[in-house]
């Protein structure tokens, strides 16, 4: 097939297009170039600003010329904190570019789209394992991009288009080291980044209600990652309904501090970790239910914590 990623030379969005190409796809990749680095990709890249008032037409075109079997749109700011302190760009940005996006998709009747979404979107669930059906509240405005953002690819079924939301959970690792994640703005990367320079990680909180008091995350590997759009790319050539969400975890838990072990493991370095404070609006664990793109997609992880670790700690 051919595919247009928006944003496909981010971190998620580079695997994205190396599993495609993998695959036999061919991809198109539009970028802003803020934080993708065009060294990651040999796909053909269109710097373009997706939220700007001539991204309609020029996509249309670019859809027009290249008649793709899907869009794969990633392009989006992540930065949690960054957006509650600029929520007006986050909306400007995620919302204006999916608007954009979509204007452009209709104008080209190009009718298949898949959105990256969140676990952002169910804000602070009290279950065991966050199903598609929770009916979660985002408690940030980047949360709050996202889930409007799925209302947005469900309204344009009105006009023939068919999605998949994929919520990613806690996305980490790297296929190669030159594909990784670089921001560090996670907690993996963040942790590296600390043994690295000989510094302790730092715990934030150790009071929670888990068994060793410290939150519990599901964290998936890019590349497993990278394999569901796939997946979802052939559900929405084939027998998709007009619009379906899925979780895209592992479905399992791990702690802050089952993960510092992982890294340790890893690293093979027997370093010190430093217990700090909460950090207001984390929920204490955050895990997906799988069953859903298990049973729809047949899409299984592979990947464990001691490989989604291992694999970041090479790439660094
Ligand atoms: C993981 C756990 C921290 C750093 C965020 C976004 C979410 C999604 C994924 C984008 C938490 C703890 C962290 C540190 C720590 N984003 N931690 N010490 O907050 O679960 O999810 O990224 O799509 O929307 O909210 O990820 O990596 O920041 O934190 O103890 O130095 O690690 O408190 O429990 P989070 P994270």
């Amino acid at each position: 097939m051919k595919l247009l990623v928006t944003g496909g030379a981010g971190y998620i969005g580079s695997h994205v297009v190396r599993a495609a190409e993998a695959a036999g796809h061919s991809c198109v990749v539009v970028d802003n170039l803020s934080t993708g680095l065009v060294a990651r990709i040999s796909s053909p890249i269109v710097e373009l600003e997706l939220a700007s008032a001539d991204a309609p037409e020029l996509l249309a075109k670019l859809m027009k010329q290249h008649r793709f079997d899907s869009v794969i749109h990633l392009a989006a700011r992540k930065q949690v904190g960054e957006s509650v302190q600029k929520p007006e760009e986050y909306f400007l940005e995620n919302l204006g570019g999916l608007a954009n996006l979509l204007l452009a998709m209709r104008e080209a009747q190009l009718m298949s789209l898949v959105f990256s979404s969140s676990a952002a979107t169910y804000g602070m669930p009290d279950v065991d394992k966050v199903s598609e059906d929770y009916p979660g509240v985002p408690i940030n405005p980047y949360g709050q991009t996202k889930l409007i953002g799925e209302m947005m690819v469900r309204n344009a079924a009105v006009w023939g288009l068919k999605g998949v939301n994929l919520r990613y959970f806690n996305v980490a690792g790297a296929g190669s080291a030159d594909l990784a994640d670089t921001a560090a703005l996670n907690l993996i990367p963040i942790a590296i980044n600390a043994v690295k320079s000989g510094k302790a990680p730092v715990v934030f909180g150790t009071d929670y209600p888990t068994p060793d008091g410290s939150c519990i995350r599901d964290y998936v590997h890019v590349e497993d990652l990278a394999l569901a759009h796939l997946a979802a790319v052939d559900y929405l050539a084939e027998d998709a309904q007009e619009f379906s969400t899925f979780n895209v975890g592992t479905g399992i838990g791990a702690s802050v501090i089952e993960v510092l072990d992982a890294l340790k493991i890893a690293s093979g370095i027997d370093f010190e970790v430093a217990i700090g404070e909460r950090r207001p609006g984390d929920p204490p664990r955050l895990v997906a239910d799988v069953s859903r793109i298990e049973k729809t997609l047949g899409f299984r992880t592979k990947h464990d914590l001691a490989a989604i670790v291992q694999s970041a700690w090479d790439a660094s």
